[in-house]
């Protein structure tokens, strides 16, 4: 069982990161027999999708960037884990970008695969940013196939940051610990 988390957040070690790393805490220490990768977007040369159909006609992307591994990996995936802050009621521009690029991959692809999402956002609940974002991701999933597990998402303004919200990191990581039962 491979699980692959896609980090969409610019900081390595924020509200994001933070949350995403004690959920895949406890993927790891499921019992299972998992193989765990977290990729840091931030870090990978992804270039927008040029909407140029390439892929379309020939089966692969055009553009020689990080994405050609990255499509590789996800493709290795049995749970895609995304991540990602709230940045203007949406998903940040990393994993947009990515998101976008993922155009080039054909239903085969994506075939029996399942997904998380978890969000980090600053305001607090009246807030439509999580919502939207949410379901941008469920009729995401639903029109390419892959099964949504569902999401997660915390509120994470100046006096509570993440790594201070002792009951978020507790029921996350329960969240990754039963994610592939
Ligand atoms: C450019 C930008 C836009 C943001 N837009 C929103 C928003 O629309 N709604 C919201 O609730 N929080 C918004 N926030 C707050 C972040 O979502 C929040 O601080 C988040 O936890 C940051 O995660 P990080 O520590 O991984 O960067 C925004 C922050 C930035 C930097």
């Amino acid at each position: 069982m491979k699980v692959v988390a896609f980090m969409g957040s610019p900081k390595k070690e924020g509200n994001t990161a933070t949350l995403l790393n004690q959920f895949l805490n406890g993927v790891k220490e499921s019992g299972e027999n998992v193989d765990v990768k977290n990729i840091y977007l931030k870090e990978n040369k992804i270039s927008p999708c040029m909407a140029c159909n390439y892929c379309k006609r020939e089966g692969k992307c055009i553009q020689n960037d990080d994405m050609q591994n990255l499509y590789e990996v996800f493709k290795e995936a049995d749970i895609l884990v995304f991540a990602t802050p709230i940045y203007w009621w949406s998903m940040s521009a990393q994993l947009k970008t990515f998101i976008d690029r993922t155009y080039a991959l054909s239903e085969e692809d994506r075939k029996g695969k399942k997904a998380y999402l978890i969000m980090t956002y600053g305001g607090e609940a009246p807030n439509l940013g999580p919502e939207l974002t949410k379901k941008t991701f469920e009729e995401i999933f639903d029109y390419v196939g892959i099964e949504y597990l569902g999401s997660y998402g915390v509120c994470t303004d100046d006096y509570m940051p993440v790594k201070e919200n002792t009951k978020a990191l507790e029921e996350i990581y329960t969240i990754g610990k039963n994610i592939i039962k």
